[in-house]
């Protein structure tokens, strides 16, 4: 169903919605197509002009820095014209739904829509609902997912380790509400990876964890043995409804990243982390800033992936 929305009749990405469905051919050919972007912010002209005459609108109804800024560069380097919805200022906040802010937008000739929305299913809502023209990418919705943020950690991941066979991985911190750790974990093993690991205490981990395809692990040491690669998470206050811990710093004993606790994972291990990074809270501050952290990497590779996204959507012509 998801496959189906997100493809077009000749398999090529019309939305980017979700991970779930794609397969590693596809998500192969994003990567690759991101490589082909990444040597473009050294360049003096820092363009090309695949979306010229396009509108992209960013409509982010949660708090964004590295996405939402990410999203608007790499549709300004594709030639795109790009309209940055400021939400607070819109007729949302005058009761206006969702529906017809979308309605309304459209009827001002937009081709893309870069959604992030605090409920999950946002995007696919809007995917539904929109002409068939227009494509629509997930930005993050809710605690379901962030495509985007997982093809970047991806790339990432590739820049470093040059393959995914064989690697071994481990997601630490509060996966329950990440949206971020879903799409990774989907991400990570249709792109083959040997093991996805996620260490957490029993209270931050989905009850479904063990269908997930990852090994659950509440232990530090144990989890972080002989891998390759540790993404750290922050802890998701935002979507905390009751008491899941019993304070911040117990947190930072038990499962905080530092430099002790990292000497576990290969010599070569890379430390990643989504952002906004929480310091001494899920990282140690000489962990984030150390020489195995490639965290700022993913940001900059955040430009790259997403005009490989929205220029794949863009080319691929057909209706979903
Ligand atoms: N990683 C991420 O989604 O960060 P922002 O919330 O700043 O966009």
């Amino acid at each position: 169903m998801t496959r189906h929305l997100q493809l077009t009749e000749q398999g090529k990405l019309k939305h980017f919605l979700t991970i779930e469905g794609l397969d590693r051919e596809l998500l192969t050919e994003i990567l690759d197509t991101a490589e082909s972007f990444v040597g473009m912010s050294e360049h003096q002209v820092k363009k090309v002009p695949l979306l010229r005459g396009k509108t992209i609108v960013n409509l982010f109804f949660e708090n964004s820095t590295r996405t939402r800024t990410t999203f608007e560069l790499a549709a300004t380097r594709l030639s795109a014209d790009v309209l940055n919805m400021d939400i607070a200022r819109s007729a949302t906040s005058k009761g206006e739904s969702l529906l017809d802010t979308i309605r309304n937008l459209e009827a001002m000739q937009v081709d893309m829509f870069v959604v992030r929305h605090a409920l999950s299913g946002a995007a696919h809502f809007i995917a539904q609902q929109v002409a068939p023209h227009i494509s629509v990418i997930n930005a993050g919705d809710g605690q379901h997912a962030h495509p985007t943020q997982a093809m970047l950690d991806m790339f990432t991941i590739r820049q470093h380790k040059k393959q995914f066979e064989g690697l071994k991985v481990a997601i630490v911190g509060d996966i329950l509400h990440s949206r971020v750790a879903r799409s990774q974990i989907l991400a990570l093993n249709a792109l083959g990876v040997a093991e996805v690991r996620v260490i957490a205490p029993k209270t931050l981990l989905p009850a479904q964890v063990k269908t997930m395809g990852v090994t659950p692990i509440h232990d530090m040491d144990e989890g972080l043995a002989d891998v390759d690669v540790v993404i750290m998470l922050r802890l998701q206050k935002e979507r905390m409804n009751s008491a899941f811990l019993p304070s911040e710093s117990e947190f930072f004993r038990c499962f905080g990243l530092t430099e002790a606790k990292l000497q576990r994972a290969k010599p070569d291990a890379i430390v990643m982390h989504p952002g906004p990074i929480n310091r001494g809270v899920e990282i140690a501050s000489s962990v984030a800033d150390g020489s195995q952290s490639v965290i700022l990497q993913q940001v900059s590779n955040g430009v790259a992936v997403r005009m490989a996204i929205m220029s794949m959507a863009m080319q691929s012509g057909g209706t979903a």
